[in-house]
This record gives structure tokens, C-alpha cells and sequence, in this order.
């Protein structure tokens, strides 16, 4: 696996391999990898013929800076992990290569994304990962680029970004790996202790309940289901919302195909983020 700290060499080799007709797959993260970004790398080689992973923590999308420097880092660990998953090319910036000083990327409105969900509970957030994706797309020049469903509201907003800014790549929504007892990996279940690792199985339990309740109660009814739960149990719910997964809108009488639920909660200082389709999922 070649490794590129800055940009001209990362872009020197990387067009030499576009120009001998290989097609360029990008894995932007920010590190800390599990098996859920190593599934992203295996989509990538599977269908494109150059892979490249990124390791940047972007530090614009934090907008909570506890939680920025709390961010596990696992570089030497994360270098492993993808060689040996066959990435071909790692990318890993230091801060001023990502954004020179001076540098201001090209903005846009992200409109109803940002007022919900995590656009609102993380003002800020949506902005920053538009941001250093934007401007990692624009360095690495993939043909296309994978993403977690984990993160189902960032895919979308991605999505925005590259149709806003008429962008020539192709958006991989990948499916969320999960442990064997169902939790979602995450880079910050690095941060559980084993009780609240345990703990944290409350999401993914919550929401198998509320894909089990989808055929007696409405959208509403499970929300307040959940939130009920939540209330009495160690886990502080940030929100819960039953939506459409193509507008995004809250349903609360009526289902539709493919209704997702989205639950973002705390265990401990810990903020966990998960959902799963739970009506009429092919
Ligand atoms: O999902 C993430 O890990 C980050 O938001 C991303 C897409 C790598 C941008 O920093």
C-alpha cells in the first residue's frame, strides 16, 4: 500500500493509474477503522480497480471540541488494517494540506437536511463534513466514493453536495456492519467500557423492537414507544425519529416504504448514532 502525506504526490500517482484506465474508488475516513470501513474497502476493489483510503479527523465537523479530542486515534493500527484489506493508497494529510491557511471551500445551503436529525441536534456538523468531503473529492478525483448507512443522513447530505455542486462521482451507500450481538460498529465504541459496552445494545434492541411493532402501531405511537423505553432505562435518548427515507420527513400516521428509524443516544459520554429500516424493507 502506497502511503501520501501530501497532495501532489498522491495526485501524481493517482492520474498516472486513471490514465492507464483504472477506475478510482475512494474510502474517506477518519480513522479509528473497524470492520465496517474495511467492508467499505472490499465494495471498493470489488467494482473499481484503484482503491483509495483516506485518514483525515476533520476537525470543522466537530461541534463539540470534547468530543474532537477525545476522537480515537489509531494510525499505526489503521495502516495495518488496510493493507492487509488490500487498499492500494492511503491518504493521510496533516491538517494545512487538507486546509492551507486561507483556504475557503465553496458553500452551499443544505436547506431542510440541516433541521433535522443530526442537523439539529450538531449545528455545524453537516457544514464541516461537506466541507473536507468536498474538498477530498476534489483532491483524490474518485469515480466514486463509499459510505456507511450507518451515518444514513450524512449519505444523504453527501448526496446533496455532489448533485449541488455537479460533481462525477458516484455515491456507495454501504450496509451497516454490525457485532454479532447487533451492535453497529462504530470508531467510538472504542470509547465503552465493557457494562456500558453492553449497555449500548439498548439501540440496536430498540430498534428491532420498533421494526416488531411496525405492523400493529403507527410511526407515532412507536416514537413514543421508544422514548418511554429510553426514559426508564441507563441511555439519555437524543432523539428518535420515524422518517421517509427519501424526503426525510417525520411520518406519524402513515407508513411508507422503507421507513427508517433513526436513534441517536448517549451511553455514558459516549453518543451513539443508529438505524434500521423497519417497514416494508426489501
Ligand atoms: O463518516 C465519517 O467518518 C466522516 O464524516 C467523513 C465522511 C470521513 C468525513 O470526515
Amino acid at each position: 500500500m502506497k502511503i501520501f502525506t501530501k497532495i501532489i504526490d498522491l495526485q501524481t500517482f493517482v492520474s498516472a493509474q486513471k490514465a492507464e484506465g483504472r477506475t478510482v474508488g475512494f474510502v474517506p475516513t477518519m480513522g479509528a477503522l473497524h470492520e465496517g470501513h474495511l467492508s467499505l474497502i472490499a465494495r471498493s476493489r470489488k467494482e473499481c480497480g484503484l482503491t483509495v483510503a483516506s485518514i483525515f479527523i476533520n476537525p470543522t465537523q466537530f461541534n463539540n471540541s470534547a468530543d474532537f479530542e477525545k476522537y480515537p486515534v489509531r494510525t499505526e493500527e489503521d495502516k495495518k488494517l488496510l493493507e492487509n484489506a488490500g487498499c492500494d493508497v492511503l491518504f493521510l494529510p496533516e491538517k494545512e494540506e487538507v486546509y492551507p491557511p486561507g483556504y475557503d471551500g465553496p458553500r452551499m445551503d443544505i436547506g431542510f437536511l440541516n433541521e433535522i436529525m443530526e442537523g439539529k441536534f450538531r449545528p455545524g456538523h453537516f457544514e464541516g463534513v461537506i466541507e473536507v468531503v468536498y474538498r477530498l473529492f476534489d483532491i483524490v478525483k474518485p469515480n466514486k466514493a463509499y459510505f456507511g448507512l450507518k451515518d444514513f443522513q450524512q449519505v444523504a447530505v453527501i448526496r446533496q453536495m455532489t448533485a449541488h455542486f455537479g460533481l462525477p462521482v458516484e455515491i456507495v451507500p454501504c450496509t451497516t456492519i454490525r457485532e454479532t450481538d447487533g451492535l453497529a460498529l462504530s470508531s467510538r465504541n472504542m470509547r465503552l467500557n465493557a457494562g456500558e459496552r453492553q449497555e449500548a445494545l439498548f439501540i440496536y434492541h430498540s430498534l428491532i423492537l420498533a421494526r416488531d411493532l411496525a405492523s400493529k402501531l403507527s410511526p407515532a405511537e412507536i416514537k413514543a414507544q421508544i422514548e418511554t423505553l429510553y426514559a426508564r432505562s441507563s441511555l439519555r435518548l437524543e432523539y428518535v425519529e420515524i422518517i421517509d427515507p427519501k424526503s426525510f420527513e417525520t411520518l406519524e400516521q402513515n407508513w411508507v416504504e422503507g421507513a427508517v428509524a433513526c436513534i441517536v443516544a448517549y451511553v455514558g459520554e459516549v453518543r451513539l448514532i443508529d438505524n434500521m429500516c423497519i417497514y416494508s424493507c426489501d
